[in-house]
């Protein structure tokens, strides 16, 4: 390794072991997804009311697909919704029946329908 390349690779790790250490401690915050998985919990959970594409089964639930909504809202708020539901709506909680990482995963498979 020359010296060059030791510095970059020396400034990558200065990056990473923060970003590292922030996702190791979980909780509360902003954890990233992985849409792959988060597809099989949609399927499963969410296709039946949400629709295949996110547009909603029979004009009940908001689309999931609508790119401008959805820019609008952070990746916690929809993580928060879908964990605690919306009272009042036929909208489940999700926090008791799916784990913490099926929910992030499921949230970033949400961001792929609206095309991001
Ligand atoms: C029994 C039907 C049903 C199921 C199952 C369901 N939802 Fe919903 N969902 C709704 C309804 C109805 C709303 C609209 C709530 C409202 O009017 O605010 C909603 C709203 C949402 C919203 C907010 C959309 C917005 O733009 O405000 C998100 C995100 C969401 N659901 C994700 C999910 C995910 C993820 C799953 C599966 C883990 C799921 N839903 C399963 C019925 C359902």
């Amino acid at each position: 390794m020359n010296r060059r390349s030791y510095v970059w690779y020396a400034l990558r790790l200065g990056l990473a072991v923060p970003f590292l250490a922030l996702g190791v401690r979980g909780g509360s915050a902003e954890a990233a997804g992985d849409p792959a998985s988060g597809k099989t919990v949609y399927e499963k959970n969410c296709q039946g009311c949400h629709g295949k594409t996110g547009g909603g089964v029979g004009g009940a639930t908001p689309s999931l697909a609508d790119a401008g909504r959805m820019a609008a809202k952070t990746d916690a708020e929809i993580f928060e919704t879908v964990t605690s539901g919306r009272a009042g709506t036929g909208m489940p909680a999700w926090g008791k029946i799916l784990s913490e990482r099926d929910r992030w995963n499921v949230v970033a498979y949400i961001r792929t329908l609206a095309g991001r």
